[in-house]
């Protein structure tokens, strides 16, 4: 079934603005999403990319009041740190917009109104947990108590992060409110649900019938939701953060955030083309595509469209190429542990160098699988593709026609033969570069993009125009003609995936317009066309700088497994007071502190008690310096048995606390106090 479009309507997932984005998210969505918009509008075809930031939803009130402010505190931090990285990366939107405007709270209220009053939903009530101290209905994350498979204290209602389990909130053991941390009770509550079975008929035959194009990722995954069976969903919570329920009795109701969020296309497109964004959406001739990562495939293939059909005026998408998975050095990616590449921190430590990373997460996209990012391919990717192949071939045609031709393009003489083919080769390549592009192949695109690099690089080998300009002018002529002509091809084909050498390169070429339709051309630049000024596309990237980056990330991962650590240190057995009692604990001054020979770990202290003078042994050598601690504080336990450390008596043990990444800290006094003062 193919169908004559006239327009495209890009739309990239809405990203959640409770944090910035990663290059999970870039592979994921915007790279895709950006390199398809750039390649329809170079071919001159209606195209608008949708975006913005998606505003709403639990974990961003949980990080409000973690932070101590407001939601929209936290979203209007966050909106702008993401829409200035998309703007850093070259990602084109024509508009990036957010759910808490206006426009989207009138959109989606509308929106739902119209469903409610076709009789589209289904109104239920049920219980859930009531916090009665905060006087509020408890979102799953909001409840915590003992996860019924692993005992971990400390599950979610939603989900075990000890054992990965997903619960509900009734699954839980001893539930506790993280608002008030009281017991929360059963209440009654009505919501509003999408009856999704009732749409199973048509999804079936529309995506598993009239869809077998999608990929193959996504497909699979909708057969399998659609062969479990699908339910009903709620499209409402009680929330106070979010779009209102446009109902008289739905008071503390908001639209559940992956109501709204879809929507948000809508309206910011609305936003955008207030006269005419109906015809974006609602006319048979727009082709409709949304970018998005595997998590959201659900939501883009069964619930929108669900809600769109069920809406009646809205067309369905035409396609949803959502891409799998980028792993980071092995691991899942995660913004809670810090396990990321932010694209913010990226440009501070790569400043200019967006297509260097722009390039690696193409060629390396989980396309259909997961895969990894590691800081060592990214180094090699860089410099044995982009320095060495891209931009050696780049300034290699340049540089030699500053040398022999003043800079300005050289006639075109005679071809051999071998030249006849690669000219030929090139024309291949072009239409396949559209090939795949047209089907959001975008690593095997940017792959044939690069070939022709390759090729031009081969060329210049092969020919060795430095050697010949000793006997024949005439052929280096030729052979720079057809170098600075796949040069110009560049300039072109490589526009949507790395736009900042691509412009590079139409500088450097005095190359004021192009057309995508004429890529493969051997006639883009006449002869005697004046060049500009070059430079190196792209400088070699140091096993210095890489070191740098994979310390970083060895660094969080300390950290973390630090903080696994103290977090899952269980708490004690509860002692009587008068067991604690029994303990003697004391300031004293430290008079002579010195290394324990033989023994890295330990100092051993002469201590001023307040009574004498006593001798204790303690492991902190590696966190102080024997020195420093003359004349300081410490506190000590003064009635543990004596022992023998190193064959020196201890007469007590000084008291330190483990930090988060395992180093040691003395515990001193706040203020001076006199030696041998009892702590109690
Ligand atoms: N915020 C969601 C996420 O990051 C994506 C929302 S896409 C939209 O997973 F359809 F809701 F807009
Ligand atoms: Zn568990």
């Amino acid at each position: 079934m193919t169908k004559k479009y006239n327009r495209t309507l890009v739309t990239s997932a809405l990203p959640y603005a409770n944090g910035p984005v990663h290059i999970g998210h870039m592979a994921g969505v915007y790279i895709p999403a950006d390199i398809y918009t750039r390649y329809m509008r170079l071919k001159g075809e209606e195209v608008i990319h949708i975006g913005g930031s998606d505003e709403h939803g639990v974990p961003i009130t949980i990080r409000a009041k973690k932070e101590g402010v407001t939601p929209q505190d936290i979203v209007d931090k966050y909106h702008t740190i993401i829409k200035k990285s998309f703007e850093d990366f070259g990602i084109t939107f024509d508009i990036y917009s957010r759910t808490s405007s206006e426009t989207h709270k009138q959109t989606a209220s509308d929106f739902f109104l119209k469903l409610y009053n076709n009789g589209q939903f289904e109104e239920k009530t049920s219980e859930q947990y009531y916090d009665e101290e905060a006087q509020m209905f408890l979102a799953d994350r909001y409840i915590m108590g003992e996860c019924p498979h692993c005992g971990n204290p400390n599950a979610y209602g939603d989900q075990c992060e000890s054992c990965g389990t997903s619960l509900s909130p009734t699954d839980l053991k001893n539930p506790r409110s993280t608002i008030s941390g009281s017991t929360p009770v059963m209440r009654e509550t009505k919501h509003w649900y999408l009856p999704l079975d009732k749409h199973e008929g048509w999804l079936r035959q529309w995506i598993l019938e009239d869809h077998k194009e999608w990929k193959s990722n996504v497909y699979g995954q909708c057969k399998s939701w659609l062969e479990m069976g699908l339910q009903p969903r709620a499209v409402s919570r009680d929330l106070d953060w979010g779009v209102p329920v446009p109902l008289a009795d739905a008071k503390g109701k908001v639209l559940y955030v992956w109501f709204d969020a879809p929507i948000g296309y809508i309206s910011n497109t609305k936003e955008l083309l207030p006269d005419s964004w109906e015809k974006w959406w609602k006319a048979e001739d727009t082709k409709l595509v949304h970018f998005i990562g595997k998590d959201n495939i659900v939501f883009h293939c069964i619930v929108f469209p669900a809600m769109l059909k069920a809406e009646g005026s809205f067309i369905l998408p035409e396609n949803v190429p959502a891409n799998e998975f980028l792993n980071l050095e092995g691991d899942k990616i995660s913004t809670s542990r810090n396990w990321a590449v932010w694209l913010h921190e990226y440009l501070e430590d790569f400043p200019g160098q967006q297509d260097s990373l722009r390039y690696v997460l193409t060629a390396n996209a989980p396309e259909t699988k997961d895969n990894d990012f590691t800081w060592k391919d990214f180094q090699a990717r860089h410099n044995n593709e982009l320095v060495a192949i891209l931009g050696n071939f780049v300034n290699r045609a340049l540089v030699l026609t500053q040398k022999y031709f003043d800079n300005k393009v050289p006639q075109y003489n005679d071809l051999t033969m071998p030249e006849d083919i690669m000219l030929a080769d090139i024309k291949v390549i072009s239409n396949r570069i559209n090939k795949h592009l047209e089907v959001y192949h975008f690593r095997d695109a940017l792959k044939a993009a690069m070939s022709l690099a390759r090729i031009g690089n081969k060329y210049l080998a092969d020919t060795e125009p430095w050697k010949v300009a000793k006997t024949d002018m005439k052929r280096v002529e030729t052979i720079l003609y057809i170098a600075l002509q796949i040069t110009a091809n560049l300039g072109i084909a490589l526009e949507p995936f790395l736009p900042f050498a691509a412009k590079k390169i139409r500088e450097f070429l005095n190359m004021d317009n192009m057309s995508w339709n004429q890529l493969g051309s051997m006639y883009l630049l006449p002869a005697g066309h004046q060049l500009n000024a070059s430079e190196l596309l792209f400088a070699k990237i140091e096993d210095e700088t890489i070191e740098k980056q994979i310390q970083k990330l060895l660094d969080t991962k300390k950290a973390n497994e630090a903080e696994a650590e103290i977090k899952v240190a269980p708490q004690k057995e509860n002692v009587a007071f008068d067991d604690f009692a029994k303990m003697d604990l004391r300031v004293g001054t430290v008079l002579e502190c010195t290394k324990v020979p033989k023994a890295d770990k330990l100092l051993q202290f002469l201590i001023d008690d307040g009574m004498g003078k006593r001798t204790i042994v303690s492991g902190i050598a590696a966190w102080y310096k024997a020195e420093e601690l003359v004349g300081k504080q410490v506190c000590f336990i003064a009635n543990l048995a004596p022992r023998k450390i190193k064959g020196i008596e201890s007469q007590g043990m000084i008291l330190s606390v483990e930090n988060a990444d395992g180093s040691l800290s003395l515990i001193q006094p706040s203020k001076e106090v006199n030696p041998g003062s009892q702590i109690g």
